[in-house]
């Protein structure tokens, strides 16, 4: 393709779409929130009423599917099937079994093939967890972006007070390692930094200085 990309993957809440989202708009590519369509599939799971687990059921989902990004502040709005779920795929609930979810292989070759197009056509910014290792292997630029796990939790935390949703820092936190390491130990593209990725750990940085990094990276 002749479209430059930009794959930014790393572990749970370490500041990719705030990023992403950010570089972006200064950039003038497209964002491409990876999270957000596992996360979709997950929520159109629940609403049909198929269980988490019936792996069979959550595929045969797969084909009615419509997901669609529409330019969003202070996020992007997603929706499903044309109905919007911005905030709906965000909840504790989706958060919590999304990598149950996208552990499935018909799940993931079905939104890698949704992903490479939307790449095919534009010059993207794609976070998530497997772009730099297995969406767009080729992609010029590619950032695994990290922070401490307590700054991790200590964001989310000040995020969903900000929401007004009480959650304490030590279950977040718990929340957190526990999705990492469901995302990490897969068995289809798991959670790894791509070799030719440049680690950027973003603990002590603010949003600021972390765009300005990758702006030089890029
Ligand atoms: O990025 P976000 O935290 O919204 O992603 C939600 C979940 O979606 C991750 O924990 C992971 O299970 C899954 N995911 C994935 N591959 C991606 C992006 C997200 O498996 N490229």
């Amino acid at each position: 393709t002749d479209n430059f990309q930009v794959a930014i993957d790393g572990p749970a809440s370490a500041g990719k779409s705030t990023i992403a989202k950010i570089l972006a708009t200064n950039l003038q590519y497209v964002y491409v929130d990876t999270g957000a369509m596992y996360r979709a599939i997950t929520l159109a799971a629940k609403n049909a009423g198929v269980n988490y687990d019936d792996e069979a059921g959550v595929v045969d989902l797969l084909p009615t599917i419509t997901l669609r990004f529409e330019p969003g502040t202070p996020v992007q709005r997603v929706f499903l099937n044309d109905q919007e779920v911005t905030d709906a795929i965000r909840s504790t609930e989706i958060t919590n079994n999304v990598s149950l979810v996208s552990s499935y292989a018909a799940v993931r070759n079905d939104l890698v093939a949704r992903q490479r197009d939307m790449a095919a056509s534009q010059n993207v910014i794609m976070d998530g967890r497997d772009i730099g290792t297995t969406v767009l292997p080729d992609a010029p630029v590619k950032i695994f972006l990290i922070a401490s796990v307590d700054e991790r939790a200590q964001r989310r935390y000040q995020e969903n007070l900000a929401k007004g949703m009480s959650v304490d820092l030590a279950t977040l936190k718990a929340e957190i390692q526990a999705r990492d390491y469901k995302d990490s130990h897969r068995e289809i593209s798991p959670l790894v930094q791509a070799n030719d990725a440049i680690l950027v750990d973003t603990t002590g940085h603010n949003i600021d200085e972390v765009v300005a990094i990758i702006t030089n990276i890029i």
